[in-house]
C-alpha cells in the first residue's frame, strides 16, 4: 500500500501536530506501507497566476493541448496532482491558523484539486470524485477548542470536503485547546494519538 505523508508543520521538532503524526508514523512503519513524504515546508506550492490558471482553463476545462511552455506552468501543481493520485492513502498533518488550514495546505489543495485529474463534472450526473477508493486520515490540533459546526471552525470542516470532494473516504483525528486548556493539552494529544492507532490499525490490516 503506497501511503503519501503530506505535512505542513512549521513548528518543526515541537510541533504538537508532529506528535500526532510520529503516532501514525509508528503505526505504518510497522506494518508494510510504502511510505512517501511530500514536506510542504520545504516545498511550497505554486499559486496560481494569471499564466496558470490561463492554462488550467485551457487545458482542464477546455481539453486544448497546450504547448510545452504553458505545460511548464503547470509542472508543480502536476506534480502533485499525480502524487497524491499514486498514492492509496494520505495521511495530511497540519495545525489551525486563523481559523482554517494554513495558506500552503490550501495551495497544495488548489494544486490537486484539477477537474479532470481528482474530480471531474459529469453531464447528468454532476460532480464526481474520480479519487473514490481511497482513504485519508487528517491530523491537526489547534489552540482553542471547537464543537462541531462551531461558527469559526474551517479547518477541519473545509479539509473534510475538499477531500470528499475528490472522492476520498476521510477520518479527522484532532486535538483542540492545546493553548485554551494548557494543563489538559497533553492528555488530548494522548487521547488523538491513541484514536490514530485505533484508525490506522484497521486501515493497514
Ligand atoms: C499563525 C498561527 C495562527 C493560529 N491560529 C489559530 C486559530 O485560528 N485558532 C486556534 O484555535 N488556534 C490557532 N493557532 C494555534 C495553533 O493552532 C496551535 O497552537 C497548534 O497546536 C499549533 O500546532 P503546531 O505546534 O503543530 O504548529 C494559531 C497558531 C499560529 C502560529
Amino acid at each position: 500500500m503506497k501511503v503519501l505523508i503530506v505535512q505542513y508543520l512549521p513548528g518543526g521538532e515541537s510541533s504538537n501536530t508532529k506528535k500526532l503524526l510520529d503516532a501514525a508514523l509508528a503505526v505504518l512503519k510497522s506494518g508494510k506501507a510504502d511510505i512517501e513524504t511530500l514536506d510542504l515546508v520545504k516545498d511550497l506550492p505554486d499559486f496560481f497566476t494569471p499564466e496558470r490558471i490561463g492554462v488550467y482553463y485551457e487545458r482542464n476545462y477546455g481539453g486544448q493541448q497546450v504547448s510545452v511552455q504553458k505545460m511548464g506552468y503547470m509542472a508543480k501543481m502536476d506534480r502533485m496532482a499525480a502524487q497524491l493520485k499514486a498514492a492509496d492513502m494520505l495521511i495530511l498533518a497540519a495545525p489551525m491558523y486563523n481559523f482554517s488550514q494554513p495558506a500552503a495546505v490550501k495551495a497544495w489543495f488548489d494544486s490537486v484539486m484539477q477537474k479532470g485529474v481528482t474530480w471531474d463534472l459529469n453531464p447528468g450526473v454532476g460532480y464526481v470524485g474520480l479519487l473514490k477508493g481511497k482513504k485519508a486520515l487528517f491530523l491537526s490540533t489547534s489552540g482553542g477548542q471547537y464543537e462541531a459546526g462551531h461558527p469559526y471552525e474551517h479547518c477541519i470542516s473545509l479539509t473534510k470536503v475538499h477531500l470528499g470532494f475528490m472522492g476520498f473516504e476521510t477520518e479527522t483525528v484532532t486535538a483542540g485547546g492545546i493553548n485554551q486548556f494548557p494543563d489538559k493539552a497533553a492528555g488530548a494529544i494522548a487521547q488523538a494519538q491513541a484514536k490514530i492507532r485505533d484508525v490506522l490499525g484497521k486501515w493497514i490490516n
